[in-house]
């Protein structure tokens, strides 16, 4: 039959893992198409996850500010109101230019959008439309989509997902989150914010559960503070819709006596999976696992040579920075370098008010593999910096191998966390002990004195506490 046209890499999917394997198999010579179905490029994250949610993130922690915060700082405001469409619609505009500057870089990189949706009828070719491509490598990079709850029957407008609810034209009376993970918290600050009352219920006793145990305790204290609700260790059973709101079944997680609660509008948040739906991929035995992500090896190949997957669409932490180092180790391999990933240091950042950030093994990992560890902790109301700022919530706790001082982790619950865990990423990747980072001259007044702190703590020599 008849083969439009062949390429050596095709890869399906825009996100952030599929334009950046996309644009450096092409900086490497290869001759490159990315196939999105979307109107735009950029994925999940840039349409709506990443992008859109910190626009609102930033834009309800500029209100909450003015509203609650600068009063203390000696600056009265007076009449501070939420102009929600104005909020949304800057929303949309960071979104579209980000979305553009993907479509630039392709132009750029002269990577060719296949617009529509792909399928691999067989090794080494990709159909969009009527048409088939040949390709002498495939990237599958399909991303993921918001995981299910049975009971719990979403439509966007009064059960949302995270995409519905980066769209709510009016706040909430009443929001109720399913599910006390990164999605709930920062999507649940943004409306707390703005106004709604705000309940998250979460199945286990504890938040973030894949953080380290005593940052997601601190953060529940902080984030209880802020006035958002917690119904820990409860479950929603069922929700009933009707026209004033929905009403849904909450238990025990351990079973027990079921209560009802009233919502206005509902966030399901309980996870999200690996999407591969309409590839073909049980038809041409490309192997999945029982929770439907691709199987890779080391070197993210699948069982079908000349296939390979990447991002959400594989095992591993649903980030997009993951997803890019993929894209990017996938492609330098596909030319025959040495791409790699260190999962290790891949940094995870909750964007809420103060922030918090995760990189390497927390304290519960290291206990259930017997790792001898020293801790070293700092809290922020003893950095200058914070004092200054307001920002007193939270600590920085690193972990060191206690025999070579190593960093195996870094636990940071505060103002710009997410910004000052690079720190201890780049340590972690040259293989730093907490010496070399205690004894690195950290700028004064700033919040990484606070990592500097900590760094010394983890040989009981803390200068400010
Ligand atoms: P995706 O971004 O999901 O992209 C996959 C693309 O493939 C989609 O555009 C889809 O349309 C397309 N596609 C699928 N099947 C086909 C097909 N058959 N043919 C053609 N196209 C197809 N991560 C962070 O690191 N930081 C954050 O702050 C953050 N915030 C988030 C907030 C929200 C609300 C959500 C939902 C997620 C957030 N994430 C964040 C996670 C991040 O969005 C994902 O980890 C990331 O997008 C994964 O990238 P990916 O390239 O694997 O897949
Ligand atoms: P998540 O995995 O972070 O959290 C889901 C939470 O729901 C968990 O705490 C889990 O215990 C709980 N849960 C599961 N089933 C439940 C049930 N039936 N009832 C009540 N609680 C239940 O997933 P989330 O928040 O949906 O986010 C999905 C992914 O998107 C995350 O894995 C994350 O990697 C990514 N993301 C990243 C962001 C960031 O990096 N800042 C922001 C938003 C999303």
């Amino acid at each position: 039959f008849y083969m439009s046209e062949s390429f050596d890499l095709i890869v399906i999917g825009a996100g952030p893992g599929g334009y950046v394997c996309a644009i450096r198999a092409a900086q490497l010579g290869m001759k490159v198409a990315c196939v999105e179905k979307r109107a735009t490029l950029g994925g999940t994250c840039l349409n709506v996850g990443c992008i859109p949610s910190k626009a609102l993130l930033h834009s309800s922690e500029h209100f909450e500010e003015t509203k609650h915060k600068l009063a203390d700082h000696g600056v009265i405001v007076e009449g501070v109101k939420i102009d929600l469409a104005r909020m949304q619609a800057r929303k949309g505009e960071v979104v579209s230019a980000n979305v553009k500057g993907v479509e630039f870089l392709f132009k750029k990189n002269k990577v060719t959008w296949l617009k529509g949706e792909a399928s691999i009828p067989a090794p080494g070719q990709v159909k969009v439309g009527e048409t088939t491509y040949a390709a002498k490598n495939i990237v599958i990079a399909t991303g993921s989509e918001s995981m299910p709850l049975a009971g719990v029957e979403v439509d966007e407008k009064q059960i949302v997902t995270s995409t519905g609810a980066l769209e709510l034209e009016k706040v909430p009376g009443h929001l109720v989150v399913i599910g006390g993970g990164v999605i709930g918290l920062e999507l649940g600050s943004v409306w707390r914010r703005l106004g709604a009352e705000v309940t998250v219920v979460e199945f286990l006793d504890r938040l973030v559960p894949t953080m380290d145990a005593e940052l997601g305790k601190q953060f529940e204290r902080v984030l209880a503070k802020q006035g958002i609700k917690f119904k820990l260790k409860s479950k929603v059973t069922a929700a009933q819709k009707g026209k004033d709101g929905v009403t849904l079944t909450i238990e025990p997680a351990a079973g027990g006596a079921a209560e009802t609660v009233k919502a206005d509008v509902v966030l399901l948040a309980i996870g999200r999976r690996a999407y591969t739906a309409g590839l073909g991929l049980a038809e041409i035995g490309v192997a999945t696992d029982a929770r439907g992500r691709v199987v890779t090896d080391a070197h993210f190949a699948t069982n079908v040579p000349g296939i390979y997957a990447i991002g959400d669409a594989i095992a591993g932490a649903m980030l997009a920075h993951k997803a890019e180092e993929e894209g990017v180790a996938a492609a330098e391999i596909l030319a025959g370098q040495h791409g790699h990933v260190n999962y290790n240091a891949i940094p995870g950042v909750v964007y809420t008010w103060p922030e918090v950030a995760s990189i390497g093994e927390t304290e519960e990992q290291l206990k259930a593999r017997g790792a001898a560890y020293s801790v070293g902790k700092f809290p922020f109301t003893a950095n200058g910096r914070a004092r200054a700022m307001g920002d007193v919530d939270g600590f920085v706790k690193i972990l060191a191998d206690k025999t070579t001082d190593r960093i195996l982790g870094a636990h940071i619950l505060g103002a710009d966390a997410g910004t000052l865990i690079a720190e201890i990423a780049v340590a972690m990747e040259f293989g730093a002990s907490a010496e070399d980072v205690a004894r690195t001259s950290h700028a004064h007044p700033s919040l990484n004195e606070a990592v500097k702190e900590a760094a010394l703590a983890v040989g009981g020599r803390a200068l400010h506490i």
